[in-house]
C-alpha cells in the first residue's frame, strides 16, 4: 500500500531478561544504548509490550512504522520517565494534565496535549498535538531514564494484532525485526493506556482503559466525554480495525440471563465451523464446544490480562469461529468492551 513503508526482514534480534524487582542496569545499558544510536527496543510497560524507538530521531521512528506495518497516519505515544519532561515537549501544560499527572503518573493515562517542534512530525503522523504519558513499569522506567531521551511507542504488535501481553507474542510478530526485546514476564493490566485528549474542553476520552471515566471526572471535579463511536476519528489512525484475531469474532451482548441461551444458538447455527467459546466464570457451561474460561465478571482485571493472549492462542489451535461472551459495559470492563468490539466481526444483541 503507498501509504505504508515498504517491509525489511532479516536481522537478529538481542533478548534479555530483566526482572522488574531486581534491575539489571547492566542490561538496561545496552537497551539504552540501542535506543540512543537509532535502534528499535521492545520494552515492557504495565500495560502492554511497546515497540520503542527515540522519539526525537525521525529515521528511528520511521522503522517503527516499517517494521509494524503500521499506516503512516497513525500516530505514536512519546514515553518519559519523569513529569517534568512533560514540559519539554509539550508547548502549553494546562491545569488539568498538571492534576492529573500527579495523581496518575507513573501509569497508564496519555494525554493529548499541543506538541512543541522539536517532536518530529513522523512521530505525532503531522498533528500539531502528541501524545505523551509516564509508564509505571520499573524497566520501562529505567529504559528511559538510562536512554535519557523519550522514547515513541506503539504497541509489540504486527498492525491490526491483538497488542503482546507476554514476550511470546512479540516473538511471534517481530522476531529478526527489532534489534532489542526486553523479556519481564507478563504485563499487569493487559490492554493499552487511556487516551485523553485534552486540548479540548471537555476533554475527551479517545481511548478508554484502566484510568476509567470516573476516575478522571473525579480527580479534575468535572465532566468529561466519551469520544463516541460515530465521531470523525480524532487521529486518523483511529479508523483502522484493531485487535483482531484471525477467526472470526461474534460478540455477544446484552441481557446476562439470556446469554448461555443466545450462546447456544449461535453454536447451532455455526454447525460445521470450527468454534471456541469464551465465556466468564459466572456463565460456564457444557456447550459441547471447547470452551475457555477468561475468568470472573467480579474481577476485570483478570479479564484485561487474559484479553489479548486467549485471542491469540485461539488463532494458534486453528478455530475459525469465536463467539464471546459481552460484559456490562462499566469501569474497566468498557475498555474491555472497546477493545472487543473493534475486534468483532459482528455484535450480537442476547
Ligand atoms: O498502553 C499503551 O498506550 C501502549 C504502551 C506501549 O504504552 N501503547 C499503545 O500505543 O497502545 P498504540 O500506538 O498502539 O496506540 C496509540 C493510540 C492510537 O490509537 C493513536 O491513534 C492515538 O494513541 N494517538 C497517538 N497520538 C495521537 C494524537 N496526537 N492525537 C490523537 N490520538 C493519538
Ligand atoms: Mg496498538
Amino acid at each position: 500500500m503507498s501509504h505504508r513503508f515498504s517491509a525489511v526482514r532479516n536481522h537478529k534480534t538481542l533478548i534479555l531478561r530483566v526482572s522488574p524487582r531486581d534491575i539489571d542496569q547492566d542490561k538496561i545499558r545496552v537497551a539504552a544504548e540501542i535506543i540512543r544510536n537509532g535502534g528499535l527496543v521492545v520494552f515492557p510497560t504495565e500495560t502492554v509490550y511497546g515497540l520503542g524507538a527515540n522519539a526525537l530521531n525521525p529515521n528511528a521512528v520511521k522503522r517503527i512504522f516499517i517494521v509494524k506495518g503500521r499506516p503512516i497516519d497513525n500516530p505514536l505515544i512519546v514515553h518519559v520517565a519523569k513529569i517534568e519532561w512533560l514540559y519539554r515537549y509539550v508547548e502549553y501544560v494546562p491545569k488539568e494534565a498538571r492534576i492529573l499527572a500527579e495523581k496518575f503518573w507513573p501509569g497508564p493515562l496519555t494525554f493529548v496535549l499541543k506538541k512543541k517542534d522539536m517532536i518530529p512530525d513522523v512521530v505525532t503522523a503531522g498533528l500539531d498535538t502528541v501524545a505523551i504519558r509516564m509508564p509505571s513499569h520499573n524497566v520501562a522506567l529505567a529504559l528511559i531514564s538510562s536512554a535519557n531521551t523519550p522514547i515513541a511507542a506503539p504497541s509489540a504488535n504486527k498492525s491490526g494484532r491483538p497488542s503482546p501481553t507476554r514476550v511470546e507474542h512479540v516473538i511471534e510478530d517481530l522476531d529478526g525485526e527489532v534489534d532489542c526485546i526486553i523479556d519481564s514476564g507478563e504485563t499487569l493490566i493487559g490492554i493499552e493506556s487511556t487516551v485523553l485528549d485534552l486540548t479540548e474542553d471537555p476533554p475527551i476520552i479517545l481511548r478508554p482503559g484502566y484510568i476509567t471515566k470516573e476516575m478522571i471526572e473525579d480527580a479534575l471535579g468535572k465532566e468529561v466525554i466519551y469520544l463516541s463511536y460515530s465521531d470523525r476519528p480524532k487521529s486518523p489512525g483511529m479508523k483502522y480495525r484493531h485487535y483482531a484475531p484471525r477467526a472470526k469474532l461474534y460478540l455477544v451482548t446484552g441481557n446476562e440471563s439470556k446469554i448461555k441461551q443466545k450462546i447456544k444458538e449461535l453454536i447451532h447455527e455455526f454447525e460445521g465451523e470450527k468454534i471456541a467459546v469464551v465465556v466468564t466464570e459466572e456463565n460456564r457451561d457444557d456447550y459441547g464446544v471447547y470452551t475457555c474460561v477468561i475468568g470472573s465478571r467480579m474481577n476485570p482485571l483478570e479479564i484485561a490480562r487474559n484479553l489479548f493472549d486467549t485471542l491469540r492462542t485461539l488463532d494458534k489451535k486453528g478455530f475459525t469461529t469465536i463467539i464471546f461472551e459481552g460484559l456490562e459495559e462499566k469501569g474497566l470492563a468498557y475498555a474491555i468492551m472497546n477493545r472487543l468490539r473493534k475486534a468483532a466481526t459482528k455484535i450480537i444483541e442476547a
